[in-house]
């Protein structure tokens, strides 16, 4: 009854985004994964599109991890011993060897004293965030932060809200004389890879800045990195924006659910924190974890990053996005170029980006289009994400499909 009030509102509300052309619209429903073969990689089939196959240019399992065989087989052998799912919250009796195993070997991975899984890096940000933040402390975020930390931010109502310009340092270093003698702790957090334009963040001169400010406030400033694009498939060895940049935040957040591929988010960080975030933080508390399962192929995923298997796959997945981007250079195609395998096809214009993601699934090609307000408007492009699944023909392929339409 109570929901027929609302209705008028939620439809109008709906046809407002309509009118927009923002509304995400009917999700594709991949119904099964054909794996590669003949020189092609791994094809989806979708519901609703009979036996066709299609490549899929927006994964975020940049290291195909998630079709990995010791990495599916990990998670059938964990299943088979514990069950496929937690059965309760980590406190009570949701915690199990793997899931023990995978925060010590994340916290090695990363080298910090320890690790803290949360079902995801969004409940990571809302799990971390507001209990670092408190009536005397401000917070300052890059403009084109991750909507999760937004959103950490807005629950946390810190003392100051600031935003700096993306990646600008000049800004950033205003921002920061502006809250001398405001609050006594300062919080300054950026994504590590930003997700709509596949670029980083200068970590090192954020570092560098935060030090050189951190004697004006009582309880100094505290870094936060959410690279959860970055971690496991950025910087030489895949430890993520801090490697590529030789520097460290305080606190790293990253996912489980990209180049890992697997499902899951955590932090990395100083024990005692760790201590605290699992006594206080609710999200943690009282929500269940990834199952067991997961936490094992996650493990495995890990263990295959850091080792040669790992160097091989990061050193495909640099040639297929280097030519990738050369091509499109080839083709006359506007670009945000970089190491990162995501690379930003612009496209400037909403209803144009809409009919190039239109023109490539009629190709059999699954591309998204990002489109106002997720990036500002005379910023929509095509998100194109390459992973090591990928081979030359699908590059070749996808670069053919882009210069005849
Ligand atoms: C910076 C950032 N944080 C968090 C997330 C969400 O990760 P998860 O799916 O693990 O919640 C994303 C994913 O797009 C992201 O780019």
């Amino acid at each position: 009854m109570a929901l027929d009030g609302i209705e008028p509102i939620l439809q109008e509300r709906l046809a407002e985004l309509a009118a927009q052309g923002t509304v995400k619209g009917e999700e594709q429903v991949i119904r099964a994964i054909r794996p590669a073969v003949d020189g092609f990689g791994p094809r989806c089939l979708l519901v609703g599109q009979g036996e066709r196959g299609f490549l899929r240019m927006n994964s975020n399992s940049y290291l195909g991890l998630g079709l990995h065989p010791a990495v599916i087989a990990a998670e059938e052998a964990a299943a088979r011993a514990y069950g496929v799912g937690p059965g309760a919250v980590r406190f009570i009796s949701g915690t199990h060897v793997p899931h023990v195993e995978l925060e010590a070997r994340l916290a090695r991975f990363h080298g910090r004293a320890a690790a803290m899984l949360f079902s995801s890096a969004y409940a990571a940000v809302l799990g971390v965030l507001p209990q670092l933040i408190d009536a005397e402390t401000a917070v300052v975020s890059d403009s084109l932060n991750h909507n999760c930390i937004i959103n950490a931010i807005r629950l946390a109502r810190p003392k100051v809200k600031a935003v700096y310009r993306h990646n600008e340092m000049a800004d950033l270093e205003s921002r920061l004389r502006e809250l001398v003698g405001q609050v006594q702790r300062v919080l300054v957090v950026t994504d590590g890879i930003f997700s709509m334009r596949g670029d980083h963040a200068p970590l090192d001169r954020i570092v560098a800045l935060c030090r050189q400010y951190e004697g004006h406030f009582r309880q100094g400033i505290i870094t936060v990195v959410d690279d959860s694009h970055g971690v496991g498939v950025f910087g030489e060895s895949g430890r993520g924006t801090e490697e590529h940049c030789g520097a460290a935040a305080d606190i790293l957040i990253g996912t489980l659910g990209k180049a890992f591929g697997v499902n899951g988010g955590y932090l990395a960080a100083g024990a005692t924190l760790i201590r605290y975030l699992r006594e206080t933080s609710p999200i943690y508390i009282y929500s269940s974890p990834i199952t067991p399962a997961e936490a094992a192929a996650a493990l495995c995923a890990v263990d295959i990053v850091d080792s040669g298997e790992g160097w091989r796959l990061l050193a495909h997945l640099r040639r297929m996005t280097a030519r990738l981007e050369n091509g499109l250079a080839v083709l006359g195609r506007e670009l945000l170029p970089g190491p990162h395998p995501i690379v930003p096809l612009l496209v400037r214009d909403t209803g144009r980006t809409a009919q190039l993601v239109t023109d490539l699934f009629a190709h059999g090609i699954l591309a998204t289009g990002i489109k106002y307000p997720v990036v500002p408007k005379g910023d929509e492009e095509i998100r194109l994400q390459v992973n090591a699944c990928h081979t030359e023909n699908d590059i070749d392929y996808l670069l053919d499909v882009v210069g005849k339409i």
